[in-house]
C-alpha cells in the first residue's frame, strides 16, 4: 500500500533531524552490540513532523517488531495490561499521545518500564492480593505534541528524550521530491521548494500539498509539476505564501480585530474562532510562535508586527 511505504524505512531514507538520528543510531548500535532492547525513548515536537515513522524505523533497525496504541485508546488498566502482557521479547510498544494517559495507568506503566513486570491486584475487598507478573523486556517508544503534560515520574523513565524540529525549506522540499519519485511524477525543483515553503516546516503538510497540486497535474493531463502549475495550484488551495491556512487567518485576525492584538487568553481566542483551545495549542500556535508571528505573555497571546506586514495592514501606535 502507497501510503505505508511513502515512510521512509530505515535511518539514512530518513531526512532531516539530524542530531536525533545520530544519537539514535548510537544507541540502537550500543544495544545491539550488548543484545539487549534499546531503552524506552521518548519522542516530542508538534505534529507531523515524523515521531510515528521515526518510531517505526527505531523498531525496524533494531529488527523487532511495533505495536502501536495510543493514550486515549488505553482506557483501563486492564487494557494496558492486555497489550503489555502479548509483547514478545524485544517488541517495540509505541504509544502515540501518550500525554493523553489517564493517571492510574500510568502508574500499572512504571514497574513495566523499570523492572519488566506487571503488578496485577486479584479478588476484591479484603481477599484482594497482588501479584507480580514478569513480562518480557521491550521498548516503550512514547510520542506527544505536549512534553509539559507529562508528569515528571512518567518523563524520567525514558532514557532517551528526543525533541522533532521544524524541518528547513531544504530538507521539505527534499521529501517532496522523494515522494513525486515514489508516485512516478516529474517534478520542477523550483515547484518543491515553492510547496516547501508553504509546509509550516512540516512534512506531512509537505506530503499533503503534494498530493493536491498532483491532482491538478493529473486533470491538466501534465506529467511533470511545472514552478507555474505549483504556483496556480497552491494558489487555488488557498495556502498563502508562508503555507498560512483558512484557521491561521482566523486566528490572527481575530486577535487583531476583536482583541486590538492582544493579549488575549486562549480560552478567550477559542470562544471568539470555535476552534478547541487544545487544537489551537497543539496545531496552530507552535509554528505561529515559531515563526515570530504570535507570542505568548503571562497576560495572553499577542500578534507582532510581522503579522500587521502580513496581511498589509497598519500596525497600532503603542503609546
Ligand atoms: N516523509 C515524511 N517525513 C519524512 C522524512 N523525515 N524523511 C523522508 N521522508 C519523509
Amino acid at each position: 500500500y502507497i501510503e505505508q511505504t511513502l515512510r521512509p524505512q530505515t535511518l539514512s531514507q530518513y531526512i532531516g533531524q539530524d542530531k536525533v538520528k545520530e544519537n539514535l543510531r548510537v544507541f540502537i548500535e550500543a544495544a545491539k552490540m550488548r543484545s539487549e532492547t534499546l531503552d524506552h525513548v521518548l519522542l516530542y515536537g508538534p505534529p507531523g513532523l515524523g515521531k510515528t515513522t521515526l518510531a517505526t524505523i527505531i523498531a525496524n533497525e533494531m529488527g523487532v517488531n511495533i505495536r502501536t496504541t495510543s493514550g486515549p485508546a488505553i482506557e483501563r488498566p486492564g487494557d494496558l495490561a492486555a497489550v503489555l502482557t502479548a509483547l514478545e521479547p524485544g517488541d517495540v510498544l509505541f504509544i502515540d499521545e501518550i500525554h493523553r494517559l489517564h493517571r492510574s495507568i500510568e502508574e500499572v506503566l512504571y514497574p513495566a518500564m523499570e523492572d519488566f513486570c506487571l503488578d496485577i491486584v486479584i479478588g476484591k475487598g479484603s481477599t484482594a492480593r497482588s501479584v507480580r507478573l514478569d513480562l518480557p523486556p521491550f521498548t516503550l517508544i512514547g510520542a506527544t505534541t505536549r512534553v509539559g503534560l507529562l508528569t515528571a515520574p512518567l518523563r524520567d523513565r525514558f532514557g532517551v528524550l528526543s525533541r522533532l524540529e521544524y524541518y528547513n525549506e531544504n530538507q521539505l522540499a527534499y521529501i517532496i521530491e522523494r515522494t513525486a519519485d515514489l508516485f512516478g511524477i516529474g517534478l520542477e525543483h523550483d515547484a518543491a521548494i515553492e510547496m516547501a515553503r508553504r509546509s509550516r516546516g512540516t512534512p506531512r503538510i509537505a506530503n499533503r500539498l503534494l498530493k493536491r497540486v498532483r491532482d491538478f497535474a493529473q486533470v491538466m493531463g501534465e506529467e511533470t509539476i511545472s514552478t507555474e502549475l505549483a504556483v496556480d495550484a497552491l494558489e487555488r488551495l488557498q495556502v498563502d505564501k508562508l503555507g498560512l491556512d483558512h484557521i491561521d487567518h482566523k486566528l490572527l485576525l481575530g486577535i487583531i480585530e476583536k482583541f486590538r492584538g492582544g493579549p488575549v487568553g486562549i480560552d478567550t481566542i477559542s470562544a471568539t474562532i470555535g476552534e478547541e483551545s487544545h487544537t489551537i495549542e497543539d496545531v496552530y500556535e507552535p509554528y505561529l510562535l515559531q515563526i515570530g508571528f504570535l507570542q505568548r505573555t503571562p497576560r495572553g497571546r499577542i500578534v507582532t508586527d510581522l503579522v500587521y506586514k502580513h496581511f498589509q495592514m497598519e500596525a497600532p501606535h503603542h503609546d
